[in-house]
């Protein structure tokens, strides 16, 4: 019974491990922050998303603030039915789920361009098939898919892990 639980640790150590590891912080509109005046659409267009990722806003709090809307409150500026909202100054999202995501600001900027739309991947398919993508032209080996080959590694030994905490626990 001691074994399970050095599995535990291990798991959970493992865990946080991938957590830190494969999470990327999406700092929306990098350097400049969350303001008026930016087009957001050119941030969104330079960034690849993936679940599990965040997207974070970092704003004057109280002067700005986010929410999530759906796609008509976007085109139109409104926070109707929104889906949540934040007003830390520093709010960090995570983004679960493989679809598009829109986030505006509630006070009227949107209508200066506080508003972003980014469209979340679902996490990449094995390894294998980016090690023969790499080995087939390793030319067009990007960093893109460096990161997928690890992060999909990532995936199978925490799924891994899981299948042996679950056999310990039979
Ligand atoms: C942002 O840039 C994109 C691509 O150039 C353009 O289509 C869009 O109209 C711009 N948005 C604003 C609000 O200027
Ligand atoms: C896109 O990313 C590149 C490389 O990080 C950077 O040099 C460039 O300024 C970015 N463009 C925008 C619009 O954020
Ligand atoms: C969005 O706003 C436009 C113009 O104000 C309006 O015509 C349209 O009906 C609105 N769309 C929705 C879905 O509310
Ligand atoms: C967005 O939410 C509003 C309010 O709940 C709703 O009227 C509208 O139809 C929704 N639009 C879409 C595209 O789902
Ligand atoms: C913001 O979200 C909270 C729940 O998290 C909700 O109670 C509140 O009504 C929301 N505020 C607005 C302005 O939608």
């Amino acid at each position: 019974m001691g074994g399970s639980w050095s599995w535990q640790l291990t798991c959970a150590l493992l865990l946080l491990f991938s957590a830190v590891v494969t999470a990327t912080d999406h700092i929306v509109g990098a350097n400049r922050g969350w303001n008026p005046g930016f087009n957001y659409t050119l941030w969104a267009n330079n960034h690849t998303f993936y679940v599990g990722d965040l997207i974070s806003f970092r704003y004057q709090k109280n002067q700005y603030n986010v929410f999530e809307v759906n796609q008509t409150g976007y085109d139109n500026c409104t926070t109707e039915g929104a889906v949540g909202n934040w007003s830390s100054g520093k709010d960090f999202i995570p983004l679960n789920k493989a679809k598009r995501y829109y986030f505006i600001c509630g006070n009227g900027q949107c209508f200066s361009g506080m508003k972003v739309s980014v469209v979340v991947h679902p996490l990449p398919p094995p390894p294998t098939s980016a090690v023969a993508a790499q080995h087939s032209s390793p030319k067009s080996a990007s960093p893109v898919l460096l990161k997928r080959g690890f992060r999909s590694l990532l995936v199978s030994t925490v799924s891994a892990c899981f299948g042996i905490v679950w056999i310990y626990h039979l």
